[in-house]
């Protein structure tokens, strides 16, 4: 079996891995190499379709990452973002790489209690929070970064209630990054709906209504989302930081830059030069001993080690085109249809005839359902693989229920290969679901009674009576 590397990189050194002719070889985003993987268990691959999580590139990325804080900002925080990828396997192993977690709704901070997370090692962003939950995590040490203003009222109530209790809380920061750095925003003019604007007077308004109900302004958080991941954009948040934090004449215990970053082994930037340069622009106004650094990344640490498996399930040739239908989709890798760039692939396959086009398909009934194009590679036959690489950001989190449930999801470790979630089969479909049998709704968490006249630990007292 020949694997085929297709896409840029410097190949893994393996003498199986046949580089193809340069005019497939495109640019990979931003000109990133592979990192190194690990191969001592590569010719152990799981049945497809499924991710593969390749352990040490992951603790590569974490270790590199805490590393940079070490160097530039010793004070700091290592917190990762769930949205980015969820996967309870990943949370635990965060958890024990001594990462904390990064959440943005009820829903996630209780991912992070059942997965073992202390409510001090949690962050707690984002504009949905319940009062209930946010109430339980000021009091019981977690990191908040207020984001609605309903969350301020809630916060300012609590005060009052426990005036014997020191609450401090983190505030976003609605701020212009494309302004200050033309072109590379997400949002272009439309500007960002997150946080209170420091310009238009919310962010002071805040600030009062805070303090005079005795809460302590602990923290300024300052993600943005941008194109380019550039160093500049990182300057420009902690330079809006500096300015708030001079001007409101704020003393901090943190400063959360959030996410946002290019995480490659060779790109153009590093986990090192982005800390190094939020600490040169926040130095002059604070005491890094003193105030605590946060980052939030999500898609730095997890994109790159992960890989996603397929099969070929059958070729068709339709006029002068070649369908390869496969057993993944493309929900699985690009669930939101938005990727531009092309994915990095290695084919498995023993053909040695080549084929200047193949349509590489998913199973589903959507005619747009297409993973990628191959030009001049090897004429693929059923049964072959295609892996799919850097696939672990916003992809497991979006996963779709369409036709197929979610894949399976091993972790690839030097020696061994292990499942981490089995593939989601009728039982994790039916779960949490009541329906009919014969004329009852039955409720299979407790099958012996109809559900209409019970509470049962799944559902509330319902049959919502008009
Ligand atoms: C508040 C916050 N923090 C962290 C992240 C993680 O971002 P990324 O995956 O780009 O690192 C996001 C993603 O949008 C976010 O909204």
């Amino acid at each position: 079996m020949t694997r085929i590397h297709v896409a840029r990189g410097s190949g893994r050194g393996q003498g199986d891995v046949v580089q193809l002719p340069d005019p497939i070889q495109e640019p990979d985003f931003q000109g990133e190499t592979r990192l190194r993987h690990s191969n001592r268990s590569r010719d152990i691959e799981p049945p497809t379709p499924a991710f593969v999580i390749d352990v040490p590139v992951l603790e590569e990325f974490v270790s590199r990452f805490q590393q940079a804080l070490d160097v530039h900002w010793p004070n700091s925080i290592l917190s990762y973002s769930f949205k980015t990828n969820s996967l309870p396997w990943l949370v635990s192993f965060m958890r024990n790489s001594g990462v904390w977690a990064e959440v943005v709704s009820d829903t996630e901070y209780e991912l992070a209690l059942a997965l073992g997370y202390a409510p001090d090692r949690i962050v707690y962003n984002g504009p949905i929070k319940s009062r209930e939950r946010l109430r339980f995590a000021l009091q019981n040490g977690s990191i908040i970064n207020l984001d609605s203003k309903r969350e301020v009222t809630w916060t300012a109530e609590l005060a009052r209630e426990l005036p014997g209790k020191e609450l401090a809380v983190g505030l976003r920061v609605n701020w212009d990054l494309e302004s200050l750095c033309p072109g590379e925003s997400t949002t272009g003019d439309e500007a960002s709906r997150f946080g209170f604007n420091a310009d238009n007077g919310e962010l002071d308004q805040v600030i009062a209504e805070l303090t005079s109900a005795g809460v302590r302004i602990a923290g300024l958080h300052m993600h943005r989302n941008s194109y380019s991941q550039s160093l500049g954009v990182y300057r420009a948040a902690a330079s809006v930081a500096a300015d708030l934090i001079t001007s409101r004449d704020l003393d901090l215990e943190w400063i959360d830059i959030g996410g946002g970053f290019f995480g490659s082994d060779t790109g153009p930037v590093t986990f090192d030069d982005y800390i190094a340069v939020i600490r040169k622009t926040l130095e002059p106004v604070v005491d890094p001993r003193r105030t605590r650094l946060i980052v939030e990344p999500g898609g730095s640490l997890i994109a790159v080690p992960v890989e996603f498996h397929a099969s070929v399930i059958d070729v068709k040739e339709v006029g002068p085109h070649t369908f390869v239908v496969t057993d993944a989709s493309r929900t699985n890798i690009d669930p939101l249809f938005r990727r531009q760039r092309r994915f990095e692939t290695r084919l498995d396959t023993e053909a040695t005839e080549y084929r200047r086009e193949q349509i590489i398909s998913g199973f589903t009934c959507m005619e747009d359902d297409r993973l990628t194009r191959l030009h001049d590679a090897p004429a693929l036959k059923t049964n072959d693989r295609i892996v799919f690489y850097k696939v672990g950001g916003y992809t497991m989190c979006y996963q779709s229920l369409f036709i197929e449930y979610l894949p399976a999801v091993y972790v690839r470790d030097r020696t061994s290969l292990t499942q981490v979630r089995r593939k989601w089969g009728i039982d994790e479909y039916l779960q949490g679901n009541r329906w009919y049998e014969k004329d009852e709704l039955v409720d299979p968490a407790a099958p012996e009674s109809p559900a209409t006249c019970r509470e049962t630990s799944n559902f509330r007292s319902e049959v919502l009576s008009v």
